[in-house]
């Protein structure tokens, strides 16, 4: 005689140890990287007011000592972000040899050679007096992005980043044909082993606000939603992520993560065979810290919850400002 119920799904989740050996999705430390914010106007670390616990650095020795211990820590891959002193139309102080990107890049080279992989941000909105992703032309009161003069500067840039020593560029202008102006640029001057990991899929995102705070980088005028993708839209996901690949992308990206799941499961499940970052941005950080700072609910708990989500979803890799601290969390042994 069979007693009710016959299936008993409860059995796999009776105690830890089961539960752990039958896991689906396990966060590792080298799924993540780390972003940090570089500025050129600073000597001292200063912590940015809308992202506790998060800090722009110098590019002097207070960087390198930052990277040493999130080395030390187990992070093995960087972002770097830079706020340079000069901005102007055309983001001049981007590839300047000597600015304040190529500079970080080149002090934690040669500090660390080939034991962390360092991935720069190209991008001209931190640089530019407008704040925006590529060029601005004026025309009686309104104004235009110049798509195609854009990925001139944009070419430039990554250029001066594989100087410096990049190991990875991350176009993130969503600029049409971004990937490949980079992937030319680069081939022409022999980088042809340097890798482009695209912001493929980037939406105009609300949750970008601390970021922007950070980095000083809100457009003067106007916003991205001319070319940042519309949060309406998912299936248009795959048409840019495709684009990217003919374009010669090495991994995509989709940003935001935690807003955007079903997006990363829809990129993951057309392109498997392409590598998969996901951000987890500023605004996402920030509103878990908020509610944190306030008791309202379990940091460790809620981040290890929504990264191991966000890998769920699909994505290889996962960049958060929450890196060091998930090191730490999973070597304490995770809470599920
Ligand atoms: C552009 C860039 C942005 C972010 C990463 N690269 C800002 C933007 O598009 O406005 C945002 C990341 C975050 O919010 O954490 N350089």
């Amino acid at each position: 005689m069979v007693t009710f119920p016959f299936l008993r799904p409860r059995r796999l989740r009776k105690n830890k140890l089961v539960r752990d050996l039958v896991a689906e999705t396990t966060l590792f430390q080298d799924d993540l990287v780390l972003p940090i914010f570089i500025k050129e106007s600073i000597n001292e670390p200063e912590q940015i007011t809308s992202m506790p616990g998060v800090y722009r650095y110098p590019p002097n020795d207070k960087l390198v000592n930052y990277v040493q211990d999130s080395y030390e820590n187990g992070i093995r891959s960087i972002i770097l972000f830079g706020i340079p002193s000069y901005k102007d139309e055309i983001a001049s102080s981007a590839y300047d040899k000597n600015g304040v990107i190529q500079r970080a890049v080149k002090i934690i080279k040669d500090s660390f050679k080939d034991k962390i992989i360092v991935i720069t941000d190209e991008c001209t909105d931190e640089y530019t007096s407008h704040g925006h992703c590529g060029l601005v032309n004026y025309n009686n009161g309104c104004y235009v992005i110049d798509n195609d003069e854009s990925l001139k500067i944009h070419a430039k840039i990554a250029l001066s980043q594989a100087e410096a020593g990049a190991d990875i560029i991350a176009p993130s202008s969503m600029m049409d044909g971004v990937v490949k102006a980079i992937r030319d640029a680069l081939d022409g001057a022999g980088y042809n082993d340097i890798l482009i990991m695209s912001y493929s899929v980037k939406y105009a995102s609300i949750m970008y606000g601390p970021f922007r705070d950070a980095a000083y980088s809100k457009p003067a005028f106007g916003d991205r939603r001319g070319y940042q993708m519309d949060p309406r839209n998912a299936f248009e996901a795959l048409k840019e992520a495709r684009l990217d690949i003919e374009e010669g992308a090495d991994i995509l990206m989709v940003k935001p993560a935690h807003t955007y799941l079903d997006v990363i499961r829809l990129v993951k499940d057309h392109f498997p065979e392409y590598p998969l970052a996901a951000y987890h941005v500023s605004g996402e950080y920030s509103m878990i810290k908020a509610a944190a700072i306030n008791g309202w609910i379990d940091e460790r708990t809620a981040v290890l919850e929504i990264t191991t989500a966000i890998k769920r979803a699909g994505a290889d890799l996962i960049i958060t400002y929450y890196a060091n601290d998930i090191v730490r969390w999973i070597k304490e042994g995770v809470p599920f």
